[in-house]
């Protein structure tokens, strides 16, 4: 008899994300023709790059000759990717990362919740709250949590993000061996400062625990004290991974390339405590189970770090931080408090009441969708996430009917 992982009897019967979307779909069922705008998940509207477009283009093309065409590529990535990842997002900016310690992916999403496959079943993990429902959901897939109660999952240590602690969490009093922590961070925007990813890095080398650290909105950071990467903090690269995406930093989210950084020298410990190399870990779980992005794919990434591409992406992004300049000013306006949305794309909304309770009204009232702040945990009750990724025009519009709301 084939039997199922009884753990996916712990988790909700959908994923946020198809939750939403399911909702809009039966809303615009029984209202068609309702002009919805979609400021919930984080989607890019605006199109490739033009540096991209012709790096994508010409790759496409070398796979058309005989003489040019590639099969298999490397499965961590094409060095031209790696090295130019490598120079641009961590040397340049004095953090020590090698090109050979990336891993080109097809995306965070995946990495992340890929990544605690490497791990005992009984490791002690923290995670925010609230939080990127990926870090929670592949653990417990994975057995590694007790049931699900009162908004949380035992046997995980939640660590409270709240108005109090200006959602950034410092490490807890007690002993665990995995983080996960996400700056800017999805959903409620915050950034952490430098002393505050310092106090995480000295916890992780204390406690000999490892930090995943999800970085894929590092690109929205203006304010020039918050640190980009983990790695600009002295010693976080004996006990932390980074996670990057061009998803939302240069529109990949449809075209799919992102990559996760493994240092040579970060280690984690068998069940006698002697170090083994995350890295070679790592490689050998990437190997075997993941081929390689595609080459045009890996050309239009690499694209991104020629002087022309770095503009652009630079324009794209400036694009949706000035949307979401509007959307605070806008409900600051109509009267809600907000946070996020100036190093970050995603604004956090104080509802003053239900967090799904609010969503169903700006969806059925304003014909907007959010994502409901309980969603990503029960510290996220009372609050919605608002996304700036979309068009201009589109984003003023929203902002017009929630304050006819008001
Ligand atoms: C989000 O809206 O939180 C993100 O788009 C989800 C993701 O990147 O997977």
């Amino acid at each position: 008899m084939i039997r199922i992982n009884e753990n996916y009897g712990k988790l909700a019967s959908s994923y946020l994300f198809s939750t939403i979307a399911k909702k809009v779909r039966e809303f615009t069922e029984k209202n068609p023709g309702s002009d919805i705008i979609r400021l919930g998940i984080g989607d890019v509207t605006l199109p490739l790059s033009p540096s991209c477009i012709r790096a994508f283009h010409g790759a496409v093309d070398e796979m058309a000759e005989e003489k040019s065409f590639r099969g298999y590529g490397p499965e961590q990535g094409y060095d031209f990717l790696r090295e130019a990842a490598a120079e641009h997002d961590f040397r340049s900016r004095g953090a020590a990362v090698e090109g050979d310690e990336i891993f080109i992916s097809d995306g965070s999403k995946c990495d992340t919740g890929n990544f605690q496959e490497l791990f005992a079943p009984d490791i002690r993990i923290a995670v925010p709250d609230p939080v990127y429902p990926v870090y929670v959901d592949s653990n417990v897939m994975a057995g590694r949590t007790g049931a699900f109660r009162e908004g949380r999952y035992e046997g995980l240590v939640y660590l409270d993000s709240t108005r109090e602690n200006g959602f950034v969490p410092a490490p807890p009093k007690e002993k665990v061996d995995l983080v996960y922590l996400c700056f800017p961070n999805n959903p409620t925007g915050a950034v952490a400062r430098r002393e505050q990813l310092a106090e995480w890095v000295a916890y992780a080398r204390e406690n000999r625990a490892l930090i995943l650290f999800d970085a894929a909105y590092e690109a929205y950071i203006r304010d020039p004290e918050i640190p980009h990467s983990i790695y600009e903090i002295p010693g976080a690269r004996e006990v932390a991974v980074e996670f990057r995406s061009f998803s939302k930093t240069a529109g990949f989210t449809g075209t799919r390339c992102a990559y996760t950084v493994v240092p040579k020298c970060c280690h984690v410990y068998d069940a006698s405590g002697k170090a083994v190399p995350l890295h070679d870990l790592w490689n050998r779980r990437h190997t075997t189970k993941f081929n390689g992005v595609s080459y045009p794919v890996q050309r239009a990434a690499a694209a991104v770090y020629t002087p022309e591409g770095r503009k652009e992406i630079r324009g794209l992004v400036d694009y949706y931080l000035e949307n979401a300049r509007i959307i605070r000013e806008r409900l600051a306006a109509a009267g809600y408090t907000c946070t996020g949305g100036d190093n970050s794309p995603y604004i956090w909304v104080r509802t003053g009441t239900d967090s799904w309770k609010f969503f169903d009204r700006l969806l059925t009232e304003a014909r907007v969708v959010t994502t409901p702040g309980s969603g990503f945990g029960r510290c996220g009750e009372g609050y919605i996430r608002i996304s700036a990724f979309n068009d201009r025009s589109r984003v003023s519009q929203a902002m017009d009917r929630i304050a006819a709301l008001s």
